[in-house]
């Protein structure tokens, strides 16, 4: 079954993949809001204590499981254990979901860049651009479906070919890109304040909810739980050190994030003259305060040009995974060909993507659970799939096959250095923490309570 598949060629086109699946639209946009929200430093340091436990376990179990069975996530859990076969089903059906509203966004990305690079600037400032834009029926639909298709061409062209080639072009230009803006933003007047803001963790502003928003956020911008790193895993070869590669994406990602933040949250402190409600805005910040920032700047259509571009490269390697593991599951259980794997992905993102475009604007009155279509696909994968899925895998890790299976797994390419870590974390610190997650994001769904 796993004849024909592709593989990374070494290392570092595996970790520029993974990479440019855990970066995206989580790091760029919604870590600053986050981290704006939940008091700064104080987020920002249970952030990091979280990656490097919980984020590290979660991500070194899925990379082993997935080179361990060399299927991607449907045949994986099967091949481990068929009690648990239903596990792949439901990772599965995750990306499909993200898949379409994720490329929504990525569309209203790409029409940003669109309208930088045309000299349209002075417009994208106006308060009203964003939503007036957003809730049109046809343009936010051609953007979307443009950004369906960039994704689609490079998944066409398969994993070593398409997905590693761009990875390791895109990831080093991000990474300098967002270094270069990050820099740039902190020497404005004003800014310091929201550095001291993002740096400084205020004990005072610690809360379990601190804590419940961190993890959220870190299931989403790490790209674990949706069988994505389950599949990355099944490309890799088995003398890549899988502890050395985890630690590499962590760096990244976190990396990503820790400059996004420092790139956007001292902006608004510059150009709100230190109003912290402006840091609350969500989507908002993203599209309409920066291109505000962008217009003071003295060469502010060149950074809003070179800011846009970073964000799609970003959404655009993510969506790329996301297509990608649902190709290779089509593949796998269906024996279907790539191209007609990509044709049937398209077709759900259709399905899917239509109506949470349009719920932004002709589509806003009709909700499900009291969500319009994009915050409902949102809500349904990251707050109570996602969860899910991780909890069943610390228990199929933890009590199941065992730590000590996948242990053996890592170790095959050199010893295992955090070998205890990861067996308190899968057993014990994971699963109670995924529990009050669950609990705590399906209550804050229905609104009995907001995180
Ligand atoms: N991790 C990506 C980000 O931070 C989002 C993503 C979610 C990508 C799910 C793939 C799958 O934006």
């Amino acid at each position: 079954m796993s004849n024909n598949r592709g593989s990374f060629s070494g290392k570092i086109g595996f970790v520029l993949a993974a990479a440019g699946s855990a970066v995206g639209l989580g790091n760029l946009w919604r870590f600053p809001y986050l981290a704006a929200q939940y008091g700064g430093g104080i987020f920002l340091l249970v952030y990091l204590i979280l990656t490097i436990t919980f984020g590290f376990a979660l991500m070194t179990a899925e990379i082993a499981i997935g080179r361990k069975a060399g299927l991607s996530v449907v045949g994986a859990y099967r091949y481990l254990d068929k009690r648990f076969s239903f596990m792949g089903y439901i990772s599965a059906i995750i990306p499909m979901i993200i898949l379409p509203y994720y490329s929504v966004i990525g569309g209203w990305v790409t029409k940003y860049l669109f309208a930088f690079a045309t000299g349209d600037s002075k417009e994208a400032i106006s308060d009203t651009y964003f939503s007036t834009f957003t809730s049109k029926p046809i343009e936010p639909l051609i953007w979307f479906l443009i950004f369906i298709a960039l994704t689609a061409i490079v998944v066409l062209f398969g994993v070593d070919k398409g997905v590693e080639r761009v990875s390791k072009v895109m990831m080093p230009v991000l990474v300098v890109l967002t270094i270069f803006i990050s820099i740039y933003t902190m020497f404005l007047p004003g800014a310091l304040e929201g550095v001291k803001y993002y740096l400084t963790p205020d004990i005072s502003k610690f809360s379990v909810k601190t804590v419940l928003a961190a993890m959220g956020q870190l299931f989403y911008s790490m790209s674990i739980s949706m069988g994505i790193m389950i599949t990355f895993g099944s490309y890799l070869k088995k003398d890549v050190s899988i502890e050395k590669s985890v630690k590499s994406i962590e760096w990244f990602d976190t990396g990503i994030a820790f400059f996004a933040g420092l790139m956007i949250v001292p902006a608004v402190f510059a150009f709100s003259g230190g109003n912290e409600e402006a840091l609350g805005q969500g989507p908002g910040l993203m599209f309409v305060t920066l291109p505000k920032v962008f217009d003071v700047m003295a060469g502010g259509t060149f950074m809003g040009i070179t800011f846009f571009l970073l964000v799609l490269l970003a959404a655009l390697t993510s969506s790329i995974s996301l297509m990608e593991t649902i190709v290779s599951i089509f593949q796998d259980k269906l024996g279907l060909g790539r191209k007609m794997s990509c044709l049937i992905v398209i077709g759900i993102c259709l399905l899917l993507g239509i109506p949470s475009s349009l719920g932004s604007g002709i589509w806003s009155e009709i909700k499900i659970l009291g969500f319009q279509f994009l915050d409902f696909f949102d809500f349904i994968s990251n707050s109570v799939l996602m969860p899910i899925v991780a909890l069943i895998t610390c228990i199929f890790v933890g009590y199941i096959i065992k730590p000590k299976s996948l242990i053996e797994e890592v170790e095959l390419s050199g010893p295992f250095k955090r070998k205890n870590l990861f067996v308190i974390v899968i057993k014990y610190f994971a699963p109670v923490c995924i529990v009050l997650i669950l609990i705590s994001s399906i209550l804050s769904g229905f609104g009995i309570w907001s995180i």
